[in-house]
């Protein structure tokens, strides 16, 4: 049986006195609610003081990015095992921002996803289609692909230790959120499409929805089955909000 897993993004936001802030109202909230994976990912530059904030809670740290090279003359970047060196458990990698803005494509995406397993991180992989894929009734071929190049070159274990992430493109930071039908058709063609290389990994890989999830639309995405949480952002940097979505996950465990 699938946990479900509710993972923040905060994308480029916080200051370290709205972290505090943030971090204190999230294990508050969470104080009453069992039975649900929750992780934050804030910028780099704050996750070892996130780290502190959450030290002995169950809360987990993502980091939004590693760099696809361990270490060396890489100016500004920032390696896996460091990471992993600072408390890091899970890094979110080809998120459809890196994908557009950073030219991180699915060949990207697999060099990171090795870094991230070899240092022993969680590798949260984003796909998702764009609106003009969507409207070109090209969803699943181009969500299969951006899957399929990563399940090509990674033992079924090694699958089995990655999260992956479906978020359509035109639901980011949009406030259309795809219906839970349109994400339940999605995420069932993904479950698949990794049967057809291991049943038992299908079965028990998370695939999060992503894409404006906010605590009114949780609960009907987390009901349906193949949908085992969410990549929050917006709603993310909200305590509430993101108690709330913590909650409703837990009600549907
Ligand atoms: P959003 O972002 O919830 O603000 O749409 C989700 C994401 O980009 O992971």
């Amino acid at each position: 049986m699938r946990r479900k897993l509710v993972a923040g993004n905060w994308k480029m936001h916080g200051r370290q006195g709205e972290n505090a802030h943030l971090i204190d109202g999230v294990l508050t909230g969470l104080a009453t609610i069992n039975n649900v994976d929750v992780m934050v990912a804030p910028p780099t530059i704050y996750l070892q003081q996130v780290a502190q904030l959450l030290a002995g809670s169950k809360v987990k740290l993502a980091a939004q990015n590693l760099a696809t090279e361990e270490q060396g003359a890489f100016t500004g970047e920032v390696s896996g095992v460091m990471l992993a060196d600072i408390g890091v458990n899970a890094v979110i990698i080809g998120h459809s921002e890196r994908r557009a803005l950073y030219g991180e494509t699915d060949a990207v995406v697999v060099e990171k996803t090795t870094r991230a397993l070899s240092a022993n991180l969680t590798p949260i992989i984003c796909i998702g289609e764009t609106l003009d894929e969507r409207e070109a009734g090209s969803t699943l071929t181009v969500v299969s692909r951006q899957l399929r190049a990563v399940l090509d070159v990674f033992s079924a274990e090694d699958i089995a230790r990655c999260v992956v992430a479906y978020e359509p493109v035109w639901a980011i930071g949009t406030g259309k959120t795809a219906s839970p039908e349109q994400a339940q058709e999605v995420h069932a063609a993904l479950r698949q499409l990794v049967a057809t290389y291991s049943a038992e990994v299908a079965s028990g890989l998370t695939i999060l929805y992503g894409g404006s999830v906010k605590a009114s639309n949780a609960q009907s995405l987390f009901a349906k089955s193949d949908i085992d949480g969410a990549l929050v952002g917006g709603a993310s940097l909200m305590a509430q909000e993101f108690i709330a979505i913590c909650e409703a996950a837990a009600l549907a465990n």
